[in-house]
């Protein structure tokens, strides 16, 4: 692997011009924070400091290392002063008392060019411009309001999805089916209509496109420990990838723009639209530069896509695994909505142990486990100890859903818990649940993505009946994760759909 030659050359050439550079900088003893303590962690090693001790699958690592040194864990990445966040109490204090100053993003490589120098919503840095497009974001392209206008394409996309489930006659590969499914809605709602043909696995198109841009944006390359060691992408053909894939985004982009210049008919708006009626309108604060809507557009793709899909196959999977919880889910969902061919979005509300299963689901499986990360604009105390200004921060998802204080039997699934208190939410209010962050800087696409989520799984579960599609024990499916920002399985999910027997 590519990678492993990169780390053997970073650790033979880059030490001693490290260390000279090191000398170079050395910091006058600054009392303030010689003052104060910072979070407990493990000892560093000279200019790695503790990236010796990350495994591939970052948040496991992590895990294992808070266990040891407590929900509030500092590291040393590279050069990259870190802090892990790993408990409800904690995250708690920080959205409660400190939400501006950890609203800031790190800046990585590949997603500063792939986001039009940081023009997209998501890795804007914290400040007037990034405060002015999620304003957009949140009143015009994500509100309940417009969500609920793309309910008919929803509709349809679903129905295609169960058809081409009636059509297969061997197993269903849930990884794709979802993954179609989300890119199809996504795609329809932002640009109007699909630009692929459907399918998710063409290899030209723009989902690959996007996918490239999802998985350039996601990685994490070992320069970017070093800050100043971003010339390395020159020569690992990190740079050539970004600089292409910037280049086919673009001719997407400006061909989806010089679409929609001319007026259509009927008046549904789709984001794009949106963004550039929004462009023309004089009362906005800050006029929209055409590359700005091209960032905002590469988000709603990139962070609502994959997630989404994620989340419908880890769901998929715990309820193989959990026969008598989906035998009950089926006969909430098919006693509800008796006599109709497909769920439809107004009989959501009513499934409630349905929205149990989802939050349990992002509970024990949150698409994005390390959530985004942050960087401190300025330094604060948070539970006794010291937070210097530019620390990269990570909130581990994936620990805090397990709290121990807050969650009874944290690794079972059993959604039942939520009815005892249905009150938990994942929408940023309980601490104890994060799968979309907190904050003025948590997600926005929350109510997207739970219909979107929430409609596709009524449907599986009530159009048909799902098994096995080889040999092993139900209980021995395999659950392993795959290394990524996006947390899917390892294994795509592959199972039998039968029709329904009750
Ligand atoms: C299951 C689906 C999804 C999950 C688990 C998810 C999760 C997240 C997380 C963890 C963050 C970072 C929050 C933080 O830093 O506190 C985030 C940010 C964001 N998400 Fe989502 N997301 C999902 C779906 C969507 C969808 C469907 C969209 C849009 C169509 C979307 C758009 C965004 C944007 C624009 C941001 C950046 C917000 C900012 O930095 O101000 N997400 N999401
Ligand atoms: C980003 O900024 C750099 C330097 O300021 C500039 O050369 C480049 O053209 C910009 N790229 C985009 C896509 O705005
Ligand atoms: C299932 O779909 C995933 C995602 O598209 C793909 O990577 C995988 O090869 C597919 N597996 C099978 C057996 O079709």
């Amino acid at each position: 692997m590519s990678t492993q030659i990169f780390l053997m050359l970073v650790f033979v050439f880059l030490p001693p011009f490290l260390y000279l550079l090191l000398l170079g900088q050395r910091k006058k003893p600054n009392h303030e924070a010689a003052k104060s303590r910072l979070p407990p962690g493990p000892r560093k090693l000279p200019l790695i400091g503790n990236l010796h001790q990350l495994g591939g699958m970052l948040y496991r690592s992590l895990q294992r290392l808070s266990a040891e040194y407590g929900p509030l864990m500092f590291l040393q990445l590279g050069l990259i002063p870190t802090l892990i966040v790993s408990s409800a109490d904690m995250a708690r204090e920080i959205f409660k008392t400190h939400d501006r100053v950890f609203s800031g993003r790190p800046v990585f490589y590949a997603a500063k060019r792939l986001s039009y120098n940081l023009s997209s919503v998501s890795f804007a840095p914290y400040g007037d411009y990034w405060r002015e497009v999620r304003k957009i974001v949140i009143l015009e392209l994500l509100s309940a309001k417009r969500v609920q206008s793309f309910q008919s394409l929803r509709d349809e996309e679903v129905a295609h999805m169960l058809d081409s489930v009636s059509l297969s006659s061997g197993p269903v590969n849930l990884s794709e089916l979802t993954l179609s499914l989300a890119n199809n809605i996504v795609c329809r709602a932002a640009f109007g209509k699909k630009y692929d043909g459907g399918g998710s696995d063409s290899k030209s198109g723009v989902y690959q496109t996007l996918r490239e841009t999802q998985e350039l944006v996601g990685g994490f390359y070992i320069a970017e420990f070093f800050p100043w060691m971003g010339w390395l992408n020159k020569f690992n053909g990190q740079e050539a990838r970004v600089e292409k894939n910037f280049r086919q985004l673009d001719e997407f982009y400006e061909k989806v723009i010089e679409e929609h210049r001319s007026p259509k008919p009927g008046n549904d708006e789709d984001l794009v639209d949106v963004l550039l009626r929004l462009q023309k309108d004089s009362n906005q604060e800050i006029p929209l530069h055409i590359d700005q809507i091209k960032a905002v557009l590469t988000d709603m793709f990139i962070a609502g896509t994959d997630t989404s899909s994620a989340t419908i196959v880890w769901i998929m999977s715990e309820l193989i695994r959990n026969p008598s919880v989906m035998q009950r889910v089926q006969v909430e969902v098919r006693e509800t909505v008796k006599g109709k061919q497909q769920v439809e979005e107004s009989d959501l509300q009513k499934l409630i142990y349905l929205k149990s299963i989802v939050k349990e689901g992002f509970r024990l499986h949150p698409p994005v486990p390390l959530l985004l990360p942050r960087e401190t604009t300025e330094s604060c105390t948070i539970g006794g100890f010291h937070i210097p200004a530019n620390t990269r921060v990570f909130f581990n998802a994936k620990s805090i859903g397990e709290d121990p204080k807050y969650w009874k039997n944290p690794k079972e699934f059993r959604p039942e818990r939520f009815l005892l208190d249905s009150s938990v939410d994942f929408k940023g209010q309980h601490f104890e649940l994060l799968p979309f962050g907190a904050g003025r800087r948590g997600c926005p696409g929350i109510q997207f993505a739970t219909q979107l989520i929430e409609l596709a799984l009524a449907n599986l579960l009530h159009r048909f009946d799902w098994e096995m599609a080889d040999a092993v024990r139900r209980e021995e499916l395999d659950m392993e994760e795959a290394v990524g920002l996006t947390m899917h399985k390892k294994v795509p999910l592959l199972l039998m759909a039968k029709p329904p027997t009750f």
